[in-house]
Formats: C-alpha cells, sequence, structure tokens
C-alpha cells in the first residue's frame, strides 16, 4: 500500500468511531473482485462510448449492441465474490460504527459479504425489468435468453426485458434517492470508497454530509474532487485500506470501553468482542 500512513488511517479511524457514519461507494470497491470499474484506463469506458451501449436510446434502438455490452458485464458477475474491502465495510455496520452503505455499484457484494443496510442508488444486475408491464424477474430470464442467442422477451407480455439497473438518461429510483440524501445528511461522516465522483446526481450526496455539518473521509485510487474538501483522503486500494481502518477502529473501539470499565463508567458486557473483520 504506498502513500498511505498509519497516522491517516488512524484519523479515519477515529472519525468512525464517533458512530452516525455512513459509507458510499463505486466501482473501486469491486476492482479486487474482478470486476472492472468505468473510468480508468482498463475500465468499462475505456474505448466505449456509454451513450452507444448503456444509454436507455442504445437499449431501445439497437438492444442488440447492449446486450453484447451487457452480456459480459452479466457473466463476470456471475463469477464475483466480495473482497476485503466490502467484508470491512460489512464489520464497521456490525460493530455500529456505519449506519450503512450507499451503493452506486449494481454488483450485490455488499450484501453478499453481509452488509445489512444497503441502499442501491443504481439499481441491481440480480433482476430483470420487463419494459413493457414492469414484471421483475432473475437476471436468469436475461441471461438464458442471450445464451440461446435471443433477445430476453417477457413471458407475459413479450416486451423486451431490461437489467434492473439505471441507465444513462434514466431516473435514479425515488425511494433510494431520498433515503441516501437523508441518510447522507443525518451522518457525522461520510466515508467515500471507489468512487470518481464524476457521476450526478450520487456525486452530491458527500456535500450533503459536509452541508449538514459532517465530515468527508476519501478512499480511493486516484484524485477526486472531494480530496481537498475531505477530512482525511487515503489514495490506494480499498481492499487493503478499508480492512485497516476497520481493525484500527475495532482496537479503538475496545480500548475505550476497557478504559470505562477501569474507570467504572461501564461494564464488562458493554464491550464488544465479536471480530470486525
Ligand atoms: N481501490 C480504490 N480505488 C479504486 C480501486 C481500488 N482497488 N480500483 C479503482 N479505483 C478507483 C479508480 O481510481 C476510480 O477513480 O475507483 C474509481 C472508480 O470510478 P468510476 O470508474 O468512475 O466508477 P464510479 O465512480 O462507481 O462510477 C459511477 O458511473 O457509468 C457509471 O453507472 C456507472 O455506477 C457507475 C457510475
Amino acid at each position: 500500500m504506498t502513500a498511505v500512513s498509519p497516522t491517516d488511517i488512524l484519523a479515519a479511524a477515529k472519525l468512525l468511531g464517533g458512530g452516525r457514519a455512513v459509507a458510499m461507494t463505486g466501482a473501486g470497491v469491486s476492482t479486487a473482485s474482478g470486476l472492472p470499474d468505468f473510468r480508468s484506463s482498463g475500465g468499462f469506458w475505456a474505448g466505449v462510448d456509454p451513450m452507444k451501449v448503456a444509454s436507455r436510446t442504445a437499449f431501445e434502438r439497437t438492444p442488440e449492441a447492449f446486450y453484447a455490452f451487457y452480456r459480459r458485464r452479466i457473466d463476470t458477475l456471475d463469477r464475483a465474490a466480495p473482497n476485503p474491502a466490502h467484508v470491512a465495510l460489512a464489520a464497521l455496520e456490525r460493530a455500529g460504527l456505519l449506519d450503512g452503505v450507499i451503493t452506486q455499484n449494481v454488483d450485490g457484494l455488499h450484501q453478499a459479504a453481509g452488509s445489512a443496510h444497503v441502499i442501491e442508488l443504481h439499481g441491481n444486475l440480480r433482476e430483470a425489468l420487463c419494459v413493457g408491464c414492469g414484471t421483475v424477474r432473475p437476471i436468469a430470464a436475461i441471461r438464458d435468453a442471450l445464451a440461446s442467442g435471443t433477445l430476453p422477451r417477457c413471458d407475459s407480455c413479450g416486451a423486451l426485458l431490461k437489467p434492473h439497473i439505471v441507465l444513462f438518461e434514466e431516473m435514479l429510483p425515488q425511494g433510494a434517492w431520498a433515503a441516501a440524501t437523508s441518510l447522507a445528511r443525518a451522518s457525522r461522516v461520510m466515508l467515500v470508497a471507489g468512487s470518481s465522483l464524476q457521476v450526478t446526481p450520487a456525486s452530491w450526496l458527500p456535500q450533503d454530509t459536509l452541508d449538514a455539518g459532517g465530515q468527508v473521509i476519501v478512499v480511493n485510487q486516484e484524485p477526486t474532487p472531494y480530496d481537498r474538501r475531505a477530512a482525511v483522503t487515503l489514495r490506494g486500494p480499498a481492499e487493503q485500506i478499508l480492512p485497516a481502518i476497520a481493525a484500527a477502529a475495532a482496537a479503538a473501539a475496545t480500548a475505550a470501553a476497557a478504559t470505562r470499565v477501569e474507570e467504572g463508567t461501564g461494564s464488562p458486557q458493554n464491550i464488544d468482542h465479536r471480530p470486525t473483520t
């Protein structure tokens, strides 16, 4: 891990130790699971115009090109498992130090790692949605149709099935957006990990936390527009930095609880001994 000082890890852990924190994640937390991000040099958008393969217009006008692109994503996801970045965020939530994860990812890996409160801003790739009648089915309906060389269609009405994700030109799910903004505003700390923070409206959420008097921690390989506004910026791999922060936060919480016991202000029953990573 380069350019990350133990002091910065401790500073981030200390901020999280106060509770009322939320994480916001992007594709960078899943690259260690073998899923490319979008805007890095080897990312999905390298040499690809997203409007031609991932917009609502592309889906409607050229579904073959749309699915030629999405088939690769759906198949890759099938083999992906959570990595230590997902596991660390789930551990922070179990330890009571994170109230939830707001994610731009559609891969479901936070839930697979054990995060209980996940807000999916851009939908999910576990399900297929009929654009005609709104029926929702497992993503296998799309995978199986593509494997047999046909476009996926709804059993009930015959319209095309779309991955249950938010395409360019589409609105975010209203409930998810409302939940995300209210959590961002209610949080003392927002831990942003693995996002270029270039895509609105998700990229507005750290500002919501700052505007409400909170602080932001950024964990990312490359610079982001929030680095100068962040209380702590950690440049490097999320799959190494987040476990280090989670371990430091757990150690600090245990030490604080032990101090309370020694001072007679707490009881041994109040110490949380559950593993955090
Ligand atoms: N650890 C930390 N950061 C990483 C890692 C890693 N292992 N791997 C990549 N990154 C960083 C990259 O440097 C990049 O800045 O993660 C960031 C990912 O940014 P994007 O590719 O822009 O992904 P994201 O921010 O999630 O994109 C938002 O854009 O087109 C879309 O809908 C798609 O949800 C996505 C949205």
